[in-house]
C-alpha cells in the first residue's frame, strides 16, 4: 500500500492571501497527521509567496510523522533546510512566474551541480528525493548522483485524456519500476485527486503519494456547511 503525504502548502496560500494568522498550517499538519497521514510536505518557495520561514521550523517541532521539506536546489533553500534538517528534502525546480511546480528537476547533465548540494544534505541527515519527469535519462542521473528517492512527476497523466492517459500510466509503471530496480525508493506526486489516485496507489513500487491541492480543496468544501451553520449560532 503506497503511503500519504499531505502538502499543505494551500493553507498558507489561503493565510497570505489577507497577510494574517488563519488559517495556520500548523493547525492543518496536527489535523493531518490526526486523520493518519503518512507524512507532512511542505514548500519553502524562494517567494515565500506560501509557506513562511517561520512555518518550516514549527513544522520540524510539530510533525510527529515526517516532514518533507521541498526546495529549489539553491544554496538559500540548503542553508534553511541545513538548519531544519526535515527527514527529506525533495529538490524542485523553481520559476518565479509559474503557479506551481511545472516539470520535473532536470538531473541528466546536471548531476556534478547537484550533487554537491545533495552530498551536503545527506551528511547533514537529510534524505534527499529529486522530483523528476517519468524519464529513464532523469532517472539514471538521479542513481549516479546517490539520492536514495526520486519523486515522480504524475502531472503528464492526471492532465491527459483517452489513450495518451494509459500510456502515461504506463510509463510512470515501468518508470517506477526502473527506479526501484536501480535502488531508489520511489515516489510520486502533482495533480493527483479523488477520481485518479487509485491506478498510481495500486503500482507496485511507488511507496509514497505526495498529494496537496485536490485534498486542500475538498477539506474546504467539506467543512462549509458546519463553518455556516457555526456563524449562523452566533448571528
Ligand atoms: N509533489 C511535488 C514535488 C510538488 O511540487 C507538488 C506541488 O507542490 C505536489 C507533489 C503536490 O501536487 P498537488 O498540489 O497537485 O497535489
Amino acid at each position: 500500500m503506497a503511503t500519504l503525504g499531505v502538502n499543505i502548502d494551500h493553507i498558507a496560500t489561503l493565510r497570505q492571501a489577507r497577510g494574517g494568522k488563519e488559517p495556520d498550517p500548523i493547525h492543518a499538519a496536527v489535523l493531518a497527521e490526526l486523520a493518519g497521514a503518512h507524512g507532512i510536505t511542505a514548500h519553502l518557495r524562494e517567494d515565500r509567496r506560501h509557506m513562511q520561514d517561520r512555518d518550516i521550523y514549527l513544522l520540524k517541532q510539530i510533525v510527529s510523522t515526517h516532514l518533507n521539506l521541498e526546495m529549489a536546489p539553491t544554496g538559500e533553500m540548503l542553508h534553511v533546510a541545513i538548519d531544519v534538517t526535515p527527514y527529506i528534502a525533495t529538490l524542485v525546480p523553481e520559476k518565479r512566474e509559474e503557479r506551481t511546480t511545472e516539470g520535473g528537476l532536470i538531473v541528466a547533465g546536471k548531476e556534478r551541480d547537484l550533487e554537491k548540494i545533495c552530498d551536503q544534505l545527506q551528511e547533514s541527515n537529510v534524505a534527499v528525493s529529486l522530483f523528476i519527469d517519468p524519464d529513464i535519462q532523469q532517472i539514471k542521473a538521479a542513481k549516479r548522483i546517490g539520492v536514495s528517492h526520486v519523486e515522480l512527476h504524475t502531472g503528464y497523466y492526471a492532465n491527459a485524456t483517452g489513450q495518451a492517459r494509459h500510456d502515461e500510466l504506463q510509463k510512470l509503471r515501468e518508470m517506477a519500476y526502473a527506479a526501484n530496480h536501480n535502488g531508489m525508493h520511489v515516489n510520486a506526486g502533482h495533480g493527483l485527486n479523488y477520481r485518479n489516485v487509485s491506478a498510481v496507489a495500486d503500482m507496485e513500487h511507488i511507496e509514497e503519494l505526495n498529494i496537496g491541492h485536490s485534498i486542500i480543496s475538498r477539506a474546504t468544501l467539506a467543512g462549509m456547511e458546519t463553518a455556516v451553520r457555526d456563524m449562523l449560532a452566533l448571528i
